[in-house]
């Protein structure tokens, strides 16, 4: 506003400066009286609108404008120049988007050349964890963790700030699940950077017997999926326009992105069958940084509940804590409106306790799929995309809310995350777009990541990827 008002008054002294110095005030008033009186006019539609602002002081300057041709003129030209700022922003938004749903090249490079090792180097395809400790992989007396994730340098980051926060590292089982593609890449990592004495599993999604039988509801999940991805990916762009809000332009560009609807999103939902001997274990997602010891998550009473989450309905982050049932499901359609109660609070995936003793006596898969294929049959009208949605669903009624301090939400949405409380949570969930392994990432926040990072690894620095400079 301000800089608008000086905009006008030099305007106005470029056009009037003979009589400026005369009677500033009087010119000043006849200003603001005559943008006060064409403020709820529309410009002549044969206006022609300068397109910039040297462009606009030229034509003033050589026609004799009276006071309100001028200033009609002048609102004309801000208006044009304010919705070109705004399409500036628009694209410039767009492009973000496409540098964090893209795979940056380090990374790439990264799986290629694991990939290789696999295949020359016996090292890298040693059995993990070696034959004498597979029976921890079943033992419910150690601590249990599952991730899962297609990105080994995030992936690495997670097991590692795990372990090394761990009061007793030895008693950590880690069980990263991956996809088929990223398998061997995964399994050379750990091989050749174990984590003593911390014991780490790898397994690929192709692996489990119980997802790969045929037509296994897991495959009918991740078929829907692939139909929703490849009907709102694609042509989400043209359903994004200059006037959204940032949050519905976040929102729409959510919708298209494909890290939304992978396969190993899905996977959490099958955790009693993928691990039937365990009784109790922690997900967590691959954009977390764990900073403080959680064995005492599993003394946690879940009182008869499945799942331990932090709930997102209150909290000091507007945004990122005020998600209730309205925010994620369609309430004009008859089907949500009828089954649930939009201001029921909202929960986060990322890292989650999960009694699978408990979560086997329940029908929460059943749900899952009912409500995804319900989804499918109304067109995708119930919810937009992302796994979530049904989750919350699934999971009504059976979540325990766990206190906020272990699991502190939205690193990576805005530029003022308060640091005190990245600082103190116990994890820390970069779960916005700046992915802190992305340029676009926070640099204050990034070093909670990559003190993770091991960039004297051969590998990270063969593959060019180095510690961001502040
Ligand atoms: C589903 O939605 C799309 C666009 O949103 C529309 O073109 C199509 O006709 C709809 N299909 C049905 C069966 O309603
Ligand atoms: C919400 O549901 C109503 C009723 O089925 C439907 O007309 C509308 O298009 C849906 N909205 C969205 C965004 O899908
Ligand atoms: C980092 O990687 C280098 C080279 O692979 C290795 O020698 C070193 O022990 C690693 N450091 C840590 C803390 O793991």
């Amino acid at each position: 506003m301000c800089f608008a008002l000086s905009l006008i008054l030099l305007m106005f002294y470029l056009v009037f400066n003979r009589s400026l110095h005369s009677n500033v005030q009087r010119l000043v008033r006849d200003l603001y009286r005559m943008l006060d009186e064409i403020n709820s006019e529309d410009a002549p539609v044969d206006l022609k609108v300068a397109e910039s602002f040297d462009d606009f002081i030229w034509d003033t300057k050589n026609n004799d404008y009276d006071l309100k041709s001028f200033a009609l003129r002048l609102k004309a030209t801000m208006e044009t120049m304010d919705k070109e700022l705004r399409s500036s922003r628009l694209s410039e938004q767009l492009n973000k988007h496409y540098a964090a749903i893209a795979i940056p090249k380090g990374l790439y490079c990264l799986s290629l050349r694991l990939t290789d090792v696999y295949s020359s180097n016996a090292l890298a395809r040693k059995q993990l964890p070696p034959p004498e400790l597979v029976p921890r992989l079943s033992d419910n007396s150690y601590f249990h963790f599952v991730l899962a994730s297609d990105n080994i340098l995030a992936a690495s980051v997670v097991v590692r700030s795990t372990v090394r926060s761990a009061l007793k590292p030895e008693r950590i089982v880690f069980h990263i699940i991956t996809d088929k593609k990223t398998y061997p890449a995964m399994h050379s990592w750990f091989a050749l950077n174990p984590l003593y004495p911390a014991i780490i599993e790898v397994k690929g999604v192709h692996q489990f017997e119980w997802l790969t039988k045929e037509n296994g509801p897991v495959l009918e999940a991740i078929e829907i999926q692939h139909i929703a991805r490849s009907r709102y990916h694609g042509n989400h762009l043209a359903r994004t326009t200059a006037g959204d809000s940032p949050r519905v332009f976040a929102a729409k560009l959510q919708a298209g992105s494909p890290t939304y609807t992978s396969v190993l999103n899905h996977i959490r939902i099958y955790l009693p069958e993928l691990f039937p001997s365990l009784s109790k274990v922690v997900f967590l997602d691959d954009d977390v940084v764990v900073q403080r010891d959680l064995s005492s998550l599993w003394d946690i009473d879940l009182a008869g509940k499945v799942n331990g989450a932090v709930e997102t309905c209150r909290g000091g982050d507007s945004w990122v804590m005020s998600k209730r049932f309205r925010n994620y499901f369609n309430f004009s359609h008859p089907l949500i409106a009828t089954n649930f109660d939009p201001l029921e609070c909202a929960w986060a995936y990322g890292m989650n306790i999960f009694d699978l003793a408990a979560w086997r006596k329940t029908t929460i898969k059943d749900k899952y799929h009912h409500w995804v294929k319900e989804n499918l049959k109304s067109n995708f009208t119930l919810w937009r995309l992302g796994t979530l949605p049904p989750g919350l669903i699934a999971f009504k009624g059976h979540v325990h809310p766990i206190d906020p301090s272990w699991h502190l939400l939205g690193l990576g949405y805005q530029e003022k995350t308060d640091i005190s409380s990245v600082r103190k949570a116990a994890v820390i969930h970069y779960n916005g777009q700046s992915k802190p392994w992305l340029d676009i990432g926070f640099k204050h926040l990034q070093p909670f990541w990559t003190k993770h990072v091991n960039y004297s690894n051969e590998f990270v620095r063969n593959c060019h990827i180095m510690e961001p400079q502040l």
